[in-house]
C-alpha cells in the first residue's frame, strides 16, 4: 500500500480540483481562503468507517448514523460544504480571519474546515442536538489536531450558551424557520447560511442581518436531513401514481386519488418557446413559479417520481427529485423536462385534466415571464412574525412560525 492510499493526501487533491471544476461549470468561483482550507484538512478522518474514496468523494455524503433507516446525521458531501463556505467567505468579501462562527449540526470536518478559515484569533463552536454525534465530532476533531473548536451537545431551536453574538453563523441541517435565537445571536452585518425551506424546496441561503431583519445575498440549490427537536417539521410524500409521489410541507392538503386521476388522463404538452440562455439557474425559475403561482392563488405543489415512473413514461418531470406542480380547476400541471430546438433549450409544461391546455398554457406564461424580466434571482428577506402587514417589503409572502418571509426576484 502506497503512503498515499494510507494518507489519502492524492485523492484529497483529486476531490478539490473537482470541487473548481465543478464550480465553474456552475459558474462560481472558489475563493483561494476555501481552497487552502479543503486541501488542508484530512476529511477521511472525520469518515473513519468510510473507505477513503468514499470519504474524498466529491458529491457524496458519508451517512454516520441512521435511525430505522432514515439518515440523521452526516459527514456532509464536499460540494456542497465547499459552496457554502463560499457564500459565507462571499458575504464578508473573504475576510473570514478572526470571525467568530457558530455551526450547526456537527461532523466535524466543516468545523475543521471553518476553523482553517478563521484562524487562531478567530472561534469556532458547533452545536448538536445528537450526544451520539458530538462525542465523535470531539473525537474525530482531536484526532485531526484541532482541539481548539468548542463542541456543545444542545437543540439550536434556542439560544447557544454561553450567551455571546457571532459573526457567522452556518447551518448544516435543513430548517423550515428562522428561529428567533439565529437572528440574535448575530452581530449586527453578521451572516447567517442556512438551508430553508420554501415551497417544499430548499436552498442554502446566506442572509445578512440588518437589524431585527434577515435579507439575502446569495442562494444554492441544496439537500440536507431534516432538523429534529423543536424546530423539527415535517414534510409528507403521498402517492398518486406508482414511483409518482406529491412533496407536501406542513399543513398542505391534497387528495391523492383526484390527482391520481387526472395523471391517468391523456397528457397535454404545451411549450414556452423560448431558447433558454447558456448556464440559466433553473432553480431559480421554480421559486419563481412557485411564488407566481401562490400569488395566482393556485395550489402549489412539489412531484417527485422514481426513475422507473419516468422511463416508463408516467411523468416528465423537468427534475423527478422536486418539480413545481399546480392543482387547479380540474387539471394538474407541471413543469416538464425540456426539449432541444434547433440551438436552444426550451421550457415546457406537461398537464392532464378538463382544461389541461388552459393549466399549461398559465404555467408557461409564468416561465415567459421569468425569461423576460432576465431570469431574474429570488431575493429572500424574513422578518419578525409579528411584524404587521402594512410593515412588509412588497413580494410574496410566506409565513412560517416564527418568521415572515417575503420573497422578491431581481434580474441577475
Ligand atoms: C448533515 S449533519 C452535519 C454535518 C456537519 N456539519 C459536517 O461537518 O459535515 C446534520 C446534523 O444536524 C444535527 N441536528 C438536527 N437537528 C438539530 C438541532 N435541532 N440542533 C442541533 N443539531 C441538530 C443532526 O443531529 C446531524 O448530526
Amino acid at each position: 500500500m502506497s503512503v498515499d492510499t494510507v494518507s489519502g493526501e492524492g485523492l484529497r487533491a483529486a476531490m478539490v480540483d473537482q470541487l473548481i471544476a465543478d464550480h465553474a461549470n456552475k459558474g462560481l468561483t472558489m475563493r483561494p481562503e476555501v481552497e487552502t482550507a479543503l486541501r488542508v484538512v484530512p476529511r477521511h478522518l472525520f469518515t473513519p468507517d468510510a473507505r477513503l474514496e468514499e470519504a474524498y468523494c466529491a458529491e457524496e455524503a458519508v451517512v454516520t448514523k441512521r435511525v430505522s433507516d432514515e439518515a440523521v446525521s452526516s459527514v456532509s458531501a464536499p460540494w456542497l460544504i465547499a459552496e457554502m463556505l463560499g457564500q459565507a467567505a462571499d458575504a464578508f468579501d473573504g475576510e473570514m480571519y478572526a470571525r467568530h462562527v457558530l455551526e450547526i449540526g456537527s461532523g466535524g470536518y466543516n468545523a475543521a474546515l471553518l476553523r482553517e478559515l478563521v484562524g487562531p484569533s478567530g472561534s469556532v463552536t458547533t452545536v448538536d442536538i445528537d450526544p451520539d454525534v458530538t462525542d465523535r465530532a470531539t473525537a474525530c476533531l482531536a484526532a485531526a489536531g484541532y482541539d481548539d473548536v468548542t463542541v456543545v451537545c444542545a437543540d439550536a431551536e434556542q439560544p447557544i450558551p454561553p450567551s455571546r453574538l457571532y459573526d457567522l453563523i452556518i447551518v448544516t441541517v435543513g430548517a423550515w424557520d428562522i428561529p428567533p435565537a439565529w437572528t440574535e445571536q448575530l452581530v449586527e452585518h453578521g451572516t447567517l447560511v442556512v438551508p430553508l425551506r420554501t415551497f417544499g424546496m430548499t436552498r442554502s441561503w446566506a442572509l445578512c442581518r440588518e437589524g431585527d431583519r434577515l435579507v439575502s445575498r446569495s442562494q444554492r440549490l441544496c439537500g440536507f436531513v431534516s432538523m429534529r427537536g423543536a424546530g423539527a417539521h415535517d414534510m409528507r410524500y403521498v402517492d398518486v401514481a406508482e414511483g409518482v409521489h406529491l412533496r407536501l410541507d406542513e399543513g398542505q392538503q391534497v387528495d391523492p386519488g383526484t390527482v391520481g386521476g387526472l395523471l391517468s388522463q391523456p397528457p397535454v404538452q404545451v411549450w414556452a418557446g423560448a431558447g433558454l440562455p447558456p448556464r440559466t439557474v433553473l432553480a431559480d425559475l421554480d421559486l419563481w413559479l412557485a411564488a407566481r403561482i401562490t400569488d395566482a392563488g393556485q395550489q402549489f405543489l412539489v412531484l417527485s417520481a422514481q426513475q422507473e415512473a419516468v422511463d416508463a413514461g408516467l411523468v416528465v418531470p423537468a427534475w423527478r427529485f422536486g418539480t413545481p406542480a399546480t392543482l387547479h380547476d380540474g387539471a394538474f400541471c407541471y413543469r416538464s423536462t425540456l426539449r432541444w430546438t434547433d440551438d436552444a433549450f426550451d421550457l415546457g409544461a406537461r398537464a392532464h385534466g378538463s382544461d389541461a391546455a388552459a393549466a399549461g398554457g398559465r404555467m408557461v406564461e409564468h416561465m415567459r415571464a421569468w425569461l423576460d424580466a432576465g431570469s431574474p434571482s429570488p431575493v429572500l428577506q424574513v422578518l419578525p412574525a409579528d411584524t404587521p402587514d402594512g410593515d412588509l417589503p412588497a413580494g410574496t409572502v410566506l409565513d412560517k412560525r416564527h418568521s415572515r418571509l417575503v420573497l422578491t426576484f431581481t434580474p441577475a
